[in-house]
């Protein structure tokens, strides 16, 4: 019994801890199962995305020497043009990228592909203050925990009193 009960605790310790993160920070897979691809629709992704907050992260899995990943301004973004990065990745198979400022991200991938659609543009909206409910899943996550931090409190109560 006593070797056991710690389990218990860390396991719903772990779990409240999970869920506090769920709510704070998302990270996306850029593409979904498509990932980082020549001929995905990327506004349709971004549609079934969206709202992105700042905190939240995108991971873009490519095709080791097929795709790069390359940070441009909207001019840029819009004529496919690689010419002047403000950052570009190509090392390994993925690249994950932290959106940390509220603003437009704009991404191509140099290789030819943009004009084909392989581009990605986002806005990273301001995380929410958490009085408002701002989204079904942090709100969700958000019931969650409450949920098991009472079932944490009644098995604190059970334990030790
Ligand atoms: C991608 O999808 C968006 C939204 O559904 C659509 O407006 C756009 O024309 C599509 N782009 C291409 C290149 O098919
Ligand atoms: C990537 O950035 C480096 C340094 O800024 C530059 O030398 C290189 O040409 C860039 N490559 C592409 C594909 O933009
Ligand atoms: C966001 O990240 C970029 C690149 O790492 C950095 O230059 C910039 O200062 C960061 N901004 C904030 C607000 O932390």
């Amino acid at each position: 019994m006593a070797l056991r009960v710690p389990a218990h605790l860390s396991l719903l310790l772990a779990l409240l801890l999970s869920c506090d993160y769920a709510a704070s920070a998302t990270k996306f897979t850029v593409g979904d199962a498509k990932a980082w691809n020549p001929n995905v629709n990327y506004t349709k992704w971004v549609n079934k995305h969206k709202p992105f907050y700042v905190g939240d992260w995108l991971v873009f899995y490519y095709t080791k020497g097929m795709a790069d990943v390359v940070r441009v301004d909207s001019d840029a973004y819009e004529k496919c043009d690689a010419s002047h990065p403000i950052s570009n990745y190509s090392k390994g198979r993925s690249y994950a990228f932290e959106l940390n400022e509220t603003k437009t991200y704009y991404f191509i991938c140099s290789y030819g592909y943009c004009y084909q659609g392989m581009k990605l543009s986002l806005k990273a909206e301001k995380l929410p203050p958490p009085s408002t409910p701002p989204s079904k899943n942090s709100v969700s996550s958000r019931a969650t925990g409450g949920v098991l931090a009472l079932a944490f409190a009644a098995l604190i109560r059970f334990l030790f009193l």
